[in-house]
């Protein structure tokens, strides 16, 4: 049997009676349990809990959604407004979320979750519509075999299981690790085509701090049972940069491992990864100064930024930053004459440079002015 195999056939199993080497202590927000079935609660197979980061309105995307726990405390963080889908390549596990999903909507008052049936390294491809195009074509040989394939290219292009640009956030729960070494590459472009840009994934997983030996990979009650595939460390991080993610950060780290097996020390991690810092830069003669604590900063584009320094940004860079990780870390300088974005000029990106104020302010910015006197005034001048 295959990885995959092995995969499926262990979470199909642990979908009819709970596994205990499965599951991995996680704190949630109580308060989101009350309405979540006992049978989906006990078939909880997650390291950590990237639904807490949601925000009311998101679509949002849950990779290897299981019993649906996940999705069903989502539905609850975006509220009637939002919507969440689970995707899972399990059979027995979709039959759990989905006789589940009617009752956590009636006690919610509305129904905002769905399950789909797909792998999560080809979200193109969905599985159950497949399922219906085969059942018209046997394939018994080589000409119904490569029909089939280009069956499942023409689904994926008309009908794709989750769309290009649709989510505002991917999540998953200890799934990426259960994927082949092979399809990850995959995996993370397909992560990254689903999202908005803009977009975020929040995504728990095991780590490992040290590389898994190969006889270990091999095992396969240790690679189903969410060790031996893990990530290390860095190297869930790599993996997002490759993908062209920016803004990736560690939100959480259990400092006590999960398991520790042959000495290597398997934990969970959640971290978080932003889509959306492609596209044209302009110069619109704005400046950035990062405000410490460190001495200097290294940003995603290799720009080196002194604390306390002014330095040139392009619009798109300057818009970034005014968001989501990065705004607590930056003051921003706008231009005392604005450039419309129709007349901007393309960013000299050739290197970090420092923005000389009379850039921002103007060549003939010549103002004196004494301010309004802060003494006596309660607070000061601060
Ligand atoms: C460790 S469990 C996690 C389930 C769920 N996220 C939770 O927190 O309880 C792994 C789940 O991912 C599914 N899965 C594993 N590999 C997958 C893949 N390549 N594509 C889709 N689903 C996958 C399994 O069927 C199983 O339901």
């Amino acid at each position: 049997m295959n990885r995959e195999d092995t995969v499926k056939q262990r979470y199909a199993a642990a979908s009819q009676a709970p596994e205990a080497a499965l599951c991995c202590p996680v704190e949630y927000n109580n308060k989101y349990l009350d309405v979540i079935p006992p049978e989906v609660i006990e078939k909880d197979y997650g390291c950590g809990d990237p639904s807490r980061y949601l925000h009311p309105g998101e679509i949002v995307l849950d990779l290897g959604s299981g019993a649906g726990k996940i999705c069903f405390i989502a539905a609850q963080m975006v509220g009637p407004s939002g919507r969440v889908i689970g995707v899972d390549m399990t059979d027995e596990m979709l039959a759990v979320a989905r006789r589940n999903a009617p009752l956590v909507a009636e006690r919610l008052g509305y129904a905002n979750v769905e399950f789909r049936k797909g792998r999560i390294q080809d979200l193109g491809l969905d599985l159950e519509a497949l399922d219906r195009e085969l059942k018209a074509h046997t394939v018994s040989d080589s000409t119904s075999f490569l029909a089939a394939n280009q069956l499942a290219d023409k689904l994926r292009a008309n009908q794709p299981l989750v769309a290009d640009d649709s989510v505002d956030v991917v999540l998953s729960n200890c799934v990426l690790n259960l994927v082949e070494p092979g399809a990850r590459q995959r995996l993370f472009a397909d992560l990254f085509r689903v999202l908005r840009k803009g977009g975020r994934a929040v995504i728990s997983d095991i780590v490992s701090d040290e590389e898994v030996p190969a006889d270990l990979q091999k095992d396969p009650k240790l690679w189903s049972g969410c060790i031996a595939g893990a990530f290390t460390e860095s190297g869930i991080l790599d993996a997002f940069i490759a993908a062209g993610f920016y803004g990736i950060q560690i939100l959480k780290r259990n400092e006590q491992p999960w398991q520790t097996v042959e000495g290597i020390e398997f934990r969970s991690v959640t971290v978080q990864a932003f889509k959306g810092k492609q596209g044209p830069c302009f110069e619109r003669n704005q400046a950035v100064i990062y405000l410490g604590p460190f001495k200097e900063v290294l940003d995603d584009d290799g720009n080196r930024m002194e604390r306390g320094r002014r330095y040139a940004v392009c619009d798109k860079t300057y818009q970034l930053y005014k968001e989501e990780p990065y705004q607590s870390h930056f003051a921003f300088v706008d231009p005392s004459r604005q450039i419309p974005p129709s007349q901007a000029a393309p960013f000299d990106g050739s290197g970090t440079r420092e923005r000389h104020p009379k850039e921002t302010k103007g060549q003939q910015y010549s103002i004196t002015s004494t301010g309004d006197s802060c003494c006596g005034r309660p607070g000061g001048c601060g």
